[in-house]
């Protein structure tokens, strides 16, 4: 192998910086070449391609984004679309594909696989963590950290008022930022997809704290929690069945994306960067790097985004304890 391609795709996150900078550099440790594919899988059907050397990636390491953009590409779900893609990464002499995103953009980097056999190797980088075979995706660690920071603020806020807060994270179809960031940031109650609390039990254990004393509370809602209603009912609904708690609600939104990566996200991109490149350079094809036990593994693509990742069930029952 002489040229490796790199792209990054789906919703961003913060490390995917760190991941490009170690791709490239690994290409040019083991003296191939490395090309930037801009946007996604729709700069590999329009041929948006540029070599990058060591040092095009400098002072990267710590910015969050993508330099080379992201999209949701439309086109490469067509059989047209990917043929195009196929021949620009011919063209360019491309000979593997590395692909920084979450399951959308692997099942991508698996069809490619499937219809023309072009080795690709995945890198994990969505804040949700909602990928099977790491115990970390990229940007995880530090979407938790701003929301735990923004939950600090918001604190200080709530205990000024006696104000019972809904904070909505991020987090379609997992709780996994919920529950992380609500037991740091001490939250009275979490609500997350894999979990139905039920409304009332909601309104009850606010009640209950109340009554030992509490002055304010936080709640953490993930913004696909399953008791199917969204915040602002939610909120409507705590203000109709409790008396005397001023209710707001408070929704992070994109910021939870945003920033410059943690130390954690960094090494973690530093790691699966080299760890990718070096398993296309072995001949592997059609895996994901992740993070067991500390060490680099391999997981089938196929099985990476097969099924649902596991909230950590003591991780519930830690928060229930800490709410008491
Ligand atoms: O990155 C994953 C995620 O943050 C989800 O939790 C969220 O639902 C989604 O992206 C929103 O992304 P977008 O606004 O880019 O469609």
């Amino acid at each position: 192998i002489k040229k490796i391609g790199v792209l990054t795709s789906g919703g961003d996150s913060p490390g995917m910086n760190a991941a490009i900078r170690s791709v490239v550099r690994s290409c040019a440790y083991h003296n191939i070449e490395c090309a930037g594919i801009y946007r996604g899988f729709e700069g590999l059907i329009e041929g948006d391609f540029k070599l990058m050397d060591a040092r095009s990636v400098k002072g990267i390491i710590n910015k969050g984004g993508t330099i080379l953009k992201t999209a949701r590409s439309k086109d490469f779900r067509t059989k047209e679309g990917r043929q195009k893609a196929f021949d620009n990464l011919n063209q360019a002499g491309i000979e593997g594909l590395v692909v920084v995103g979450g399951d959308g953009s692997f099942t991508g980097a698996m069809v490619l696989n499937k219809e023309f056999g072009f080795p690709v190797m995945g890198i994990p980088g969505t804040i949700d963590n909602d990928i099977v075979g790491t115990t970390h995706t990229l940007g995880f660690d530090t979407a938790l950290n701003t929301v735990v920071d923004a939950i600090d603020k918001i604190r200080d806020t709530a205990s000024s008022h006696n104000r019972l807060f809904f904070i909505e994270v991020m987090g379609r179809d997992v709780g996994h930022i919920a529950l992380n960031a609500g037991i740091a940031g001490g939250a009275e109650e979490i609500l997350i997809p894999e979990e139905d609390l039920g409304l009332d039990r909601l309104v009850e254990s606010l009640k209950r704290s109340r009554k030992s004393g509490k002055s304010s509370s936080i709640v953490i809602v993930a913004e696909g929690d399953k008791i199917g209603k969204n915040i602002f009912e939610l909120k409507d609904y705590v203000d109709e069945n409790m008396e005397g708690y001023d209710v707001r609600v408070s929704v992070l939104g994109h910021m939870q994306r945003g920033g410059a990566p943690s130390c954690f996200d960094r090494v973690l991109a530093s790691r699966m960067g080299v760890k990718a490149v070096e398993s296309i350079l072995e001949g592997k094809s059609n895996y994901m790097v992740g993070l067991q036990n500390g060490k680099m593994e391999l997981t089938h693509l196929e099985n990476a985004i097969k099924g649902k990742t596991k909230i950590n069930l003591e991780l519930l029952r830690v928060s229930d304890i800490m709410s008491t």
